[in-house]
């Protein structure tokens, strides 16, 4: 998949207005994609969108409801609170339908002992979502890239590897494109979706290690 048929297409984010969200949508607007961060709250993806311009005048980037985004972007990344993920999922099944959904929340908790991963009925957050959106094709990825190094305007690359996964070669393929579009990443296929519970897990380990170091660490794949 080059990057230039990456650029035809319009990439949007549910839970745009996040960290995740909006760290992932100015660095895809860098790149040169169409994207559209999504909100419950309109005005408020609105905002969002006008806040990512001003930083980066040459992206183009709007702001629309979830829904609309689910309805109108070929692709659609999930970035909400792993509360909110199932509820949402339900509510877009029929508008996710035929789209490539990439899923990158994390079931986490957190408490004075500090992160942990949760125990997920279906194994994992991206299975939740296959199983919630059987007529989309999930991708699971850009778990361990930082919302805070997506965000810094002094950070011109980033140093990690981000682990793509799914059932579907073409899809992780896409997916491992996209995200190699963010200077400094490598996209590496980590697997198919039932493997997904560790990846997300790993999270609780990697924000560990920042609270540690005061850091925001990602991870590398040696060997390749
Ligand atoms: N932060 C990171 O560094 C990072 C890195 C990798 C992966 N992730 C994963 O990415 C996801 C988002 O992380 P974040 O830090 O951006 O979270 P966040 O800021 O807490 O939430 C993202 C957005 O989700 C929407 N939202 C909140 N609760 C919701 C609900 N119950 N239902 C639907 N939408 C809801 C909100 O947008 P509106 O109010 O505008 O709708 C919010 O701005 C998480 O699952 C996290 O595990 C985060």
């Amino acid at each position: 998949v080059s990057p230039a048929a990456l650029e035809e297409q319009r990439i949007g984010l549910l839970g745009g207005t996040g960290d995740q969200g909006r760290g992932l949508a100015r660095r895809f607007g860098l790149a040169g994609l169409q994207v559209s961060v999504g909100s419950r709250d309109p005005e408020r993806a609105e905002r969002v969108a006008a806040e990512l311009r001003a930083s980066a005048p040459q992206a183009r980037i709007d702001g629309l409801p979830n829904a609309a985004v689910a309805e109108q972007c070929d692709l659609v990344v999930v970035a909400v609170p792993w509360d909110g993920h199932a509820t949402l999922l339900r509510e877009l099944a029929g508008r996710l339908s035929g789209r490539l959904v990439v899923d990158c929340v994390n079931p986490l908790t957190f408490d004075e002992r500090g992160p942990r991963a949760l125990p997920v009925p279906e194994g994992s957050a991206a299975e939740q979502a296959a199983a919630l959106l059987p007529d989309s094709t999930v991708v699971a990825a850009f778990h361990h890239v930082s919302a805070v190094l997506l965000l810094d305007p002094a950070v011109d690359a980033i140093d990690c590897d981000v682990l793509v996964l799914g059932d579907d070669r073409s899809a992780t393929d896409r997916v491992q494109a996209l995200a190699e579009l963010i200077p400094g990443v490598r996209g590496i296929f980590g697997g198919r979706l039932r493997n997904a519970a560790q990846v997300e897990a790993l999270t609780a380990n990697l924000l560990a290690i920042n609270r540690r170091h005061r850091a925001h660490a990602g991870i590398r794949v040696t060997g390749l």
